[in-house]
């Protein structure tokens, strides 16, 4: 079968086994539920009632986190009663990983029986109507960032060759996110992430651009991750927190301290909207 055995794809899915193996002889349950947070946002997980923690450099073939407000750390425990797993950091293309490695913890999630994957980032937004500090449901996404994970000989027991994109974020996911959001009174606006490789921030050209093609928001990771799990047949929730207004009329610096202060504070927040979805998915 193609990509089965005997390609150079085989060491990849092996490493996934591994990795996965070595996880799971430290868990009690097996996770139901995975979590990825982005830039500042490690706060995301606060509540999580946290059993396990396990570096990153812990784990057979993980890649290493190397950006700062990424700390690199998986957490096992339980949110709201459901078993879940929490990535702390994830790997982004303008490291210099490649796709197959930024989509890795997925399908080490996938492999271990996840079937839910709530993913966060902080983004830049586009939409006039946002505000630094401002929750976004990613409705759909736009991949600009010229690569895709599933590039290469297809593993049929992962997916298909041809995953459906029509509904890239789960809608029952969307309404409990939305619920979880107005029972907290957390105001929850929603839109288009569109997803760049980076590490250059936008000039105002393309700002403008991304607005046109439709557009409410700008980052640089999530894609890649949303994509595997898509493929992999799991559901994806992913929240973006709007960190800086980027206006191609009035083109304003945005630093990375800015970046990861706003995201900082939004992260409790997010967490609340996070436990409420798990609450939901466990009937609690
Ligand atoms: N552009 C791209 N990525 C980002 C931004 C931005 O303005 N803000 C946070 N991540």
């Amino acid at each position: 079968m193609p990509g089965e055995s005997g390609t150079p794809f085989a060491p990849y899915q092996l490493h996934v086994q591994e990795a996965a193996d070595f996880i799971a002889a430290r868990l009690d349950a097996p996770p139901r539920l995975g979590l990825m947070t982005g830039t500042g946002l490690g706060a995301v997980t606060g509540g999580l009632m946290v059993a396990t923690a396990l570096p990153y450099s812990h784990i057979p073939h993980f890649p290493a986190a190397t950006v700062q407000g990424h700390p690199g750390r998986l957490l096992y425990g339980t949110l709201a009663g459901t078993p879940t797993l929490a990535l702390l950091g994830r790997f982004h293309l303008y490291e210099g990983y490649t796709p197959l490695a930024v989509a890795f913890p997925v399908r080490v999630l996938q492999t271990l029986g996840v079937d839910t994957l709530l993913l966060s980032n902080a983004a830049g937004g586009l939409n006039p109507s946002f505000r630094p500090g401002d929750l976004m449901l990613i409705t759909d996404h736009i991949n600009l960032t010229g690569e895709n994970p599933l590039v290469g000989p297809n593993f049929d027991r992962w997916g298909l060759r041809f995953p459906d994109m029509s509904r890239v974020y789960d809608p029952v996911l969307a309404a409990a996110a939305r619920k979880a959001a107005a029972a907290a009174g957390i105001p929850l606006t929603h839109g288009v992430y569109a997803g760049l490789k980076g590490p250059s921030l936008e000039t105002p050209a393309e700002i403008r651009f991304l607005k046109t093609i439709g557009a409410d928001a700008v980052g640089m990771s999530t894609i890649q991750e949303t994509i595997t799990a898509v493929h992999g047949g799991i559901r994806v929730l992913g929240v973006s927190t709007i960190t800086n207004l980027n206006d191609p009329d009035h083109p304003a610096p945005a630093t990375v301290e800015a970046i990861v202060a706003v995201a900082e504070k939004a992260a409790p927040h997010l967490g609340r909207i996070f436990a409420g979805i798990a609450a939901e998915l466990s009937g609690a």
